[in-house]
Formats: structure tokens, sequence, C-alpha cells
């Protein structure tokens, strides 16, 4: 799938103001992300409104940056691929204007990106995976199990009804006193933790979708419970616990989805699968059933602009482009785009 092509993409969907260079869907030629955490960290979660203003802050110099990095000016670039959704709207609405004005002035095509679709297209970046496979997209906003039919193709085979798996992460780190994004911290304090110490509820065992919020609630009553007795429980002891309860689910329902679609490779996608032991775990299962097992490096995990090019570069091939009237989708749905 050789062209020349290269796609600068633009990510502004939650906390991360992002833009990359991407030569021919495979060669990352810059990456500069700019993470808003700092920001957002006191008031415990990301502030929508004070997303969107920082967006505006940086997005030019983070632009500017990452063609400086590839050693590119605009008029080198074959396409502009931009987040128009699923996120915040606000957020959003930066990058899509942002990268709708320098389309229309660099004479550029726009191509409009979904970000779960982008998270699954982050792997192409990492390794020789191609479709079909199974793919895990785990973050702080979605937890979906897709079946990556083709590049530009996916079957939504399970959701979460409730909270996403990073979003329990983040609930349950802020209980417990550790700061925001908790999914990072509640990873750290596991480690010095026996995960077999309490025992936590997994729900919808049978099922192809999720559900978090019960576990969470659990663990929150668990929290008062232990206090409101007058008791101790013991912090690393609790993340190790609810980390393994929260693995072990995401990784029994990608492995039975495997099985229920008979595919031989299963892929994690999305911030959640930056998390070493849902990596190890999902690793051992996969290859006690001889499945292959592909993850991105953790910055590519994460939220950032060189998934959305690579997404953008599968439009391009396909002569996909979208108009100047393109607006931000706050709720879109996989392939709506
Ligand atoms: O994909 P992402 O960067 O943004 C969204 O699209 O939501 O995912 C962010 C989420 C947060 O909930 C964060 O706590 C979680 O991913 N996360 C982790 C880890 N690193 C990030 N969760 C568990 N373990 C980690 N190491
Ligand atoms: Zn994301």
């Amino acid at each position: 799938m050789e062209t020349d092509c290269l796609i600068l993409g633009i990510e502004t969907s939650c906390d991360e103001t992002s833009a990359a260079g991407v030569k021919d869907g495979k060669q990352i030629l810059s990456n500069i992300i700019h993470s808003q955490i700092p920001v957002h960290r006191r008031f415990g979660g990301v502030v929508p409104e004070i997303a969107s203003r920082n967006h505006i802050v940086k997005i030019n110099e983070v632009v500017d940056s990452a063609l400086k990095e590839a050693d590119v000016t605009f008029a080198d670039i074959s396409a502009i691929g931009v987040t128009a959704g699923p996120g915040l709207v606000g957020a959003l609405l930066v990058g899509v204007a942002f990268a709708k004005a320098a389309a229309y002035a660099a004479k550029k095509p726009l191509i409009a990106v979904h970000h779960i679709e982008a998270h699954i297209c982050a792997n192409y970046l990492s390794s020789n995976l191609c479709p079909p496979f199974i793919c895990l997209v785990a973050s702080g906003g979605h937890t979906h199990l897709v079946y990556a039919e083709d590049y530009d193709k996916y079957e939504i085979i399970g959701r979460t009804r409730d909270d996403a798996a990073g979003e329990a992460f983040d609930k349950v780190a802020r209980a417990i006193g550790l700061p925001y994004p908790g999914g990072v911290e509640i990873e750290k304090l596991a480690k010095d933790g026996n995960a077999d110490a309490y025992v936590f509820p997994a729900a919808m065992k049978n099922d192809t979708d999720f559900s978090f919020s019960g576990l969470k609630s659990a663990v929150l009553n668990f929290i008062n419970s232990t206090k409101m007795n007058g008791e101790q429980f013991s912090r690393p002891n609790l993340a190790a616990s609810f980390q393994k309860t929260v693995a072990e689910t995401l990784v029994s329902k990608a492995i039975s989805a495997c099985m229920q679609k008979n595919c031989k490779k299963i892929a994690l996608a999305g911030g959640v699968s930056a998390n070493g032991e849902i990596r190890r775990l999902m690793k051992q299962a996969a290859e006690s059933k001889g499945i292959e097992f592909f993850v991105p490096p953790t910055v590519l995990c994460t939220d950032n602009a060189a998934m959305i090019a690579e997404r953008a570069f599968f439009s391009f091939i396909k002569g996909k482009f979208a108009g100047l009237e393109l607006n931000a989708y706050p709720n879109i749905e996989m392939g709506a785009l």
C-alpha cells in the first residue's frame, strides 16, 4: 500500500493538543503532543471550557512544531486529517476550525477522522498488523470491542453500558487520593499491592458488553464502609485488586470475541492499554490460545495525532474527503464519518 503521501494529523478531542506528520501510512515524521494534564489536575478531571481555551492557545505552536520536526511545509502536505468526533464539543471545534482554515488556505484536501477508529489505527504504526482482527479499545471515554474487518470497516461487538474502563480507573484513583489521570497512578500503586487481597465483582461476565459502574460503586462502598467501621485498608492492595478485576474482565471478553469470530489476531488500543498488567495478561491469554497479540507503544495508546494521520491515510487512498462545512460531532458512531 505504498503511495507518496504525507498526512498532517490534528487531534484536540480532549486534553491533548497534538499534531503529527505521517508518511505513506507508516513512517512517523513527527508527533507533537502538548498535554494539558497539569492544568486540569487541580480540578480532579478535565474541565471542558478550560480544555477548549488551552487548545486555542497551543494549536498554532503545536502544528508549527510538527511541520518543523518533520522538516516540511504546508506545501509538502498531501492532506489534513482532523478528529471530528467523538469528544468534547468545544475542544473538537478548535481542531476542526484550524484544520478547515489550513486546508482552505493551503488548498489541501480535508479528512474527517473518528477518534476511536484512529486509536485502532495506532497499531498499524507500530507493527505489521493487518485486518481482520479483534481490537479492544479502552480509553477514558470509551470501552469498545471491535472487529476490524478492513482498514476502514469496523463492526462493534460490544461496548460499555455505563462507565468506560478509564473512567473507572480515574474515579477509583480519586477516591483513594490519587491525582488525575488516575490510571497510571493506580498502576504505580498496585505494584506494591496484593491483587488477591480484596475481591470485587466483575459484571456481565457472559455478555459481550461491559459495565464498570458496579465495580466502581463496589470499590467506593468498600472504602466508605471500612472507614465508617473505623478500620483500615491497604491502598496498594485495593489498587492491585481493582486493577486485576478490570484487567481480567477486559481480557476474558476480548478473547471470547476472538473465539466467536474465529479470529487469530488481537490488538489493544486507547489510553487504558498503556497499563502494564492489562498488556501482560492479554498477551498471556492470547498466546495460550494461539492468538497473535499486538499493542502500540504507550505514547501511541494515549491521545496523539499520529494515529489521526494514520486513520486519515486510509480515507486518503480511497479519495474520501470532507467539505468545509465539516462540524464537530461529540457523540458520533464509528463508521459514520
Ligand atoms: O485514550 P486516552 O488518552 O483519552 C481518551 O480518548 O479518553 O485515555 C485516557 C484514559 C484515562 O482514563 C487514563 O486514566 C487511562 O486512559 N490510562 C490508564 C493508564 N494510562 C492512561 N489506565 C490504566 N493504566 C494506565 N497505565
Ligand atoms: Zn482517545
